[in-house]
């Protein structure tokens, strides 16, 4: 807390709210954000103090923190094989994935008016092709299989003349579920369609080469791989049509107008590339663990269905649904013993109602309300994973102690 320091001596405390006291002790909710990893803090600090010139100045304080970013920017092409010259640092996921919908089709409109996306698509998407929809641009939204898996045939299939951009997650926040990329953008590629991914769910914890996998845009978001929020990328592939979404200066390369975040951008970069770093050791070591809770619980929990592709899905993402409970009353009980975990995604969380994804990948409905995500991450233990399994065993036999007709509800999931 600090006191202001104003002439007038007016005495005014400063002090901005931290919420409320933290009791958990197991967070099992990295799928909505991680915490900053220390390293990245130590990075960003100087950008916080005493090296704050505006990367657009030519003096020395600009031009330290222009290196900066140049240096972010360097790094983060690195890490996806891409040229420095198609990184374009932005707010988040949300901003990365909203600058592609728009800025290719307002570029584009004049070749065609149609965009192809899939039912599981984060919000970020979904919402902004609804946006578009109100106007005039034809949206496709491809169904997806019982484990979430785009068919890219049905994508070859839903391409027509009219057709200017495809956009295909590379794993979905819910149900971890990781997409055929390489393959989809196989096919926009002999189709000559531009093919974007948001890949905010895998960026830090899988290997990602823009060619490899035949993308022509892809979103990042810093808080999702143990960097700080409000910061994220984009990559676009060299001479891709699209237009900026925000006007006003000619930062980027006159491609996203605004001072840079450079604390961000500089945070971003190192959790990025430390994340490179630890990638392969600790994706082992996440699916171990993540199956031991998979295995744990499925074992002691009857009427549970592990949701999403049993293999193809994100080394951390354990996505359950359980029969005869309702997930978030069943979140509720595990807050209040001090483990986080989330029910649907996590930016829609609060409705009562199965989420967009738990319905695409046709949860029957007596499960789909017990639905419930546990996400996995650095701090993860085995002891914690121990733990997560008895107490979820306890709370979901609490929860069907609670209804009356559990055992009819039972027998006619059964029969
Ligand atoms: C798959 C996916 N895309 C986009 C976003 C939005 O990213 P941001 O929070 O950086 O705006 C999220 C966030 O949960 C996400 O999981």
């Amino acid at each position: 807390m600090a006191e202001c320091d104003c002439p007038d001596g007016c005495g005014l405390r400063i002090e901005v709210y931290q919420g409320p006291r933290i009791d958990q002790e197991i967070y099992l909710d990295h799928a909505a954000t991680t915490p900053v990893d220390p390293a990245v803090v130590q990075a960003m600090l100087p950008f916080l103090s005493e090296r704050f010139g505006n990367p657009s100045s030519v003096h020395g304080f600009g031009r330290a923190t222009r290196a900066a970013v140049d240096a972010a920017r360097d790094l983060v092409a690195r890490c996806l094989h891409a040229r420095p010259e198609e990184i374009y640092f932005t707010s988040g996921g949300t901003e990365s994935n909203n600058t592609v919908l728009l800025g290719v089709t307002e570029a584009l409109r004049e070749h065609g008016c149609h965009v192809i996306t899939s039912a599981i698509e984060h919000h970020a998407i979904l919402d902004t092709c609804d946006y578009l929809q109100s106007r005039g641009v034809r949206t496709t939204v491809l169904p997806v299989d019982e484990y979430g898996l785009i068919d890219p045939e049905d994508v070859r299939r839903a391409i027509t003349n009219e057709t200017v951009l495809v956009s295909i997650m590379h794993a979905n926040n819910e149900i971890g579920t990781i997409q055929p990329i390489a393959e989809i953008g196989r096919v926009c590629r002999e189709a000559g369609v531009l093919f974007h991914t948001d890949a905010v769910q895998t960026a830090g914890s899988l290997a990602l080469d823009v060619d490899a996998l035949n993308v022509d845009f892809l979103s990042l978001s810093g808080h999702k791989f143990y960097g700080p929020k409000g910061v994220g990328a984009l990559f676009a592939r060299r001479d891709v049509p699209w237009r900026p979404l925000l006007h006003g200066g000619g930062q980027e390369r006159h491609r996203r107008a605004g001072t840079e975040n450079v604390p961000g951008i500089v945070g971003l970069a190192t959790a990025l590339g430390l994340a490179a770093e630890k990638m392969t050791g600790e994706a082992e070591r996440l699916i171990r663990l993540r199956d031991r809770l998979i295995d744990g619980i499925t074992a002691r929990v009857d009427q549970c269905r592990l949701n999403g592709h049993p293999s193809q899905r994100l080394p951390n993402n354990v996505s359950l649904s359980v029969a005869g409970v309702e997930g978030e009353s069943g979140l509720l009980i595990l807050d209040m013993m001090g483990i986080a975990a989330a029910g649907g995604a996590a930016c829609s969380s609060g409705s009562l109602e199965p989420s967009h994804v738990i319905q695409a990948i046709r949860v029957p409905p007596e499960a789909a309300r017990g639905s419930i995500r546990f996400s996995l991450g650095r701090g993860t233990t085995a002891d914690q994973i121990d733990f997560v399994v008895d107490a979820f065993a306890e709370v979901v036999a609490g929860l069907r102690s609670l209804v009356p007709n559990y055992a009819e509800t039972l027998r006619a999931l059964a029969s």
